[in-house]
């Protein structure tokens, strides 16, 4: 064992023995704070010199600063907090979309679409994983000198497992071929194809192979699953099929419509059979402990990082660090990076469609910081005015924070362009992927962020996990948020060694499980084919919009050019509430109301709207159904 840990110590959260005594616990408590205040050895400083954030020696109870609420303590925002108003103050804009009297349109068609998702994954082939745990390259600025000099690298037996090599795994017999696409769904309930995610094997098919790798690096990245390899034309009632949920009844036996997708997807039977797949055969803690389960554990959550960086095109896994969703992955990059980069009078660049969750952790970060909230104004169509944007960026610019598509109005904001434009003077990039992951291929190196954050919920996968792509030169300069287990390379009572990005930013013992269960979402989205499914949701986006445009009164909002998914209004004459439970009344679920973006509502003169917003296994009688109950509503 390295550092001479006893293995207890060294495998995880086991209870440290103190090598000294320390009687008295406010003592303890406030070096322990001392501690964790410690920030990374700036990049370029001479290692030589003595980070005092780490050091080597106990402090004398002198050397500590007496305790100080606001060190350890966000402070609590003032009532007026130091943000400025929006650059451009709300408007009421009447009428954004006309009402014509439009030629309902056929239902849409499909021609031959783009393929390209790569090779299929190599049987039995090992995810891969992250790579060494310490890579001494990376840890450079966090690990004194002494520690990197130490025989066999730092932790060099680390208790890691490293690869799928866990399961030997049944072989894949329906496996689609790559060159005859099945023009059917993933599977059904019924008859779960072993074609699909590489993950989601049968019970039955899972073998506890008898010995398990430890640090044998398989660094190859994972190809996308075959499924949407090549354009195929979506058949949403197949795909229903892989969506228990859909067959609900509700309100008196009405067949549930579920048109809410914006604020959460429903999950594919391979979702929640890898899941309970996980509980039944792999569950363990993961990164320490040195058994069969533990080992399993491990691989299928490093596998999962895997899939996300393949599903975002990122670099390297490295590059992924799991989270909550993507409010924590925003409050992450702005506590961590923010408050390492942010200072009084910096300014901070968000755009009026943002929802709440990319604004209130950089208000949050202006009241710690003195740094200024910029508001970037959109048009009467909800379409970012690119001019207004980029006259708001200058030197003082630190970071531009900004959705994908907005999840009140639909629209589809020019990220690449946005993020070249901010880039240009000086300032960092933050992409908030929550609303666009599900309905369009996203690639973060075409983008050219810095950040981007997803939810795994909004794309089929379970709740409580997320994802957040930081480029490999910032997360590397970026200080841990939270301290405890796993994100810790070496820890005595005098300092504490952070591991290299992604453990570094994952204290604690994450969301394993629902993890793996992300991954398999993506598989799914996968083998439908983003692209696919983008060209059969902008299809479906049309129809819907012009035969609810046909609906007397019906006022839409957010008309942009380029929109995914929502399709926002409001009706004349009638209460949001009282559509949505009329809708609700038919089994038709929307969200009405503010939908966490109560700015961008406003700027439409507006407190709420009715959302309906579709998903790749909504269907034209779906939406069909909501504008009988929309007319019916209007002729009331
Ligand atoms: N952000 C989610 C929504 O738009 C909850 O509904």
């Amino acid at each position: 064992m390295p550092l001479g840990l006893s293995a207890s110590e060294f495998s995880g959260d086991a209870p440290d023995t103190p090598s000294q005594a320390f009687p008295d616990p406010a003592l303890i408590a406030r070096m322990a704070n001392a501690f964790f205040q410690a920030s990374p050895t700036p990049a370029g400083a001479d290692p030589g010199v003595q980070d005092p954030g780490v050091p080597l020696a106990p402090p004398s109870p002198s050397m500590i600063p007496a305790p100080d609420p606001t060190a350890t303590i966000a402070p609590f925002a003032p009532a007026n907090p130091l943000v400025g108003p929006p650059d451009m103050p709300p408007s009421t804009i009447p009428s954004i979309a006309p009402t014509p009297n439009l030629t309902l349109p056929h239902a849409p068609s499909f021609s031959a679409l783009p393929g390209g998702y790569g090779e299929p994954p190599l049987p039995g082939a090992s995810a891969g994983a992250i790579g060494a745990p310490f890579h001494l390259g990376e840890t450079a600025q966090l690990v004194p000198e002494a520690h990197r000099a130490s025989p066999g690298g730092l932790n060099a037996d680390a208790p890691y497992f490293i690869g799928e090599t866990a399961f030997a795994r049944a072989p894949a017999a329906s496996t689609p071929s790559p060159t005859a696409p099945d023009p059917v769904s993933v599977s059904s309930p019924a008859a779960p194809a072993s074609g699909g995610s590489p993950e989601s094997v049968a019970p039955q098919n899972l073998a506890p192979k008898a010995s398990y790798s430890f640090l044998e690096l398989d660094l190859r990245p994972l190809a996308a699953p075959t499924r949407g390899a090549v354009g195929f034309p979506l058949d949403p009632e197949t795909i229903k099929r892989d969506f228990p949920i859909l067959n609900e009844r509700v309100n008196g036996g009405k067949r549930l419509v579920w048109l809410d997708n914006a604020a959460t997807t429903q999950k594919p039977i391979q979702v929640i059979e890898r899941i309970s797949d996980f509980y039944k055969h792999e569950n363990s803690n993961i990164h320490r402990a040195a058994h069969a389960l533990a080992a399993r554990a491990t691989d299928a959550y490093e596998a999962a990082r895997e899939k996300v960086r393949r599903f975002l095109n990122a670099p390297s896994a490295r590059d992924i660090v799991f989270v909550r969703g993507a409010t924590e992955g925003i409050n992450f990059v702005a506590q961590s990076w923010g408050r390492a980069n942010v200072g009084e009078g910096d300014e901070i660049l968000v755009t009026h469609l943002e929802h709440h969750a990319n604004i209130v952790p950089w208000q949050q970060l202006c009241a710690q910081t003195g740094a200024k909230l910029r508001v970037a104004p959109v048009d009467d169509d909800g379409q970012v005015d690119l001019a207004a944007f980029e006259k708001l960026l200058g030197p003082k610019t630190k970071i531009a924070a900004f959705t994908q598509v907005s999840n009140a109005l639909g629209t589809v904001t020019p990220v690449e362009e946005m993020t070249a434009l901010a880039h240009r003077h000086g300032a960092c990039v933050l992409v908030d992927g929550a609303q666009s992951v599900s309905h369009m291929p996203v690639d973060v190196q075409a983008i050219g962020c810095d950040f981007f954050v997803f939810s795994g919920h909004k794309v089929f996968g379970p709740t409580g996990i997320g994802a957040v792509y930081g480029r490999d030169s910032v997360l590397e300069k970026t200080p841990p948020w939270q301290g405890g287990g796993n994100m810790i390379a070496d820890v005595t009572f005098e300092r504490t060694l952070f591991n290299p990005p992604p453990e570094r930013f994952e204290a604690g013992t994450g969301n394993i499980a629902d993890a793996v269960g992300l991954g398999a979402a993506l598989d799914y989205v996968e083998q439908l084919g983003m692209a696919n499914i983008a060209a059969y949701e902008h299809g479906l986006l049309e129809y819907a919009t012009a035969k609810m445009l046909a609906a007397p009164g019906l006022r839409m909002i957010g008309t942009a050019k380029e929109k995914a998914s929502v399709l926002s209004f409001v009706l004349d004459g009638k209460d949001t509430q009282e559509i949505g439970k009329a809708l609700d009344a038919e089994g038709i679920a929307v969200r009405s109301g503010h939908h966490c973006a109560q700015p961008i509502l406003r700027r439409f003169g507006l407190e709420t709207t009715v959302r309906p917003s579709l998903a790749f296994y909504n269907t034209c009688e779906d939406v069909d159904l909501l504008v009988e109950v929309l007319h019916r509503l209007a002729r009331r």
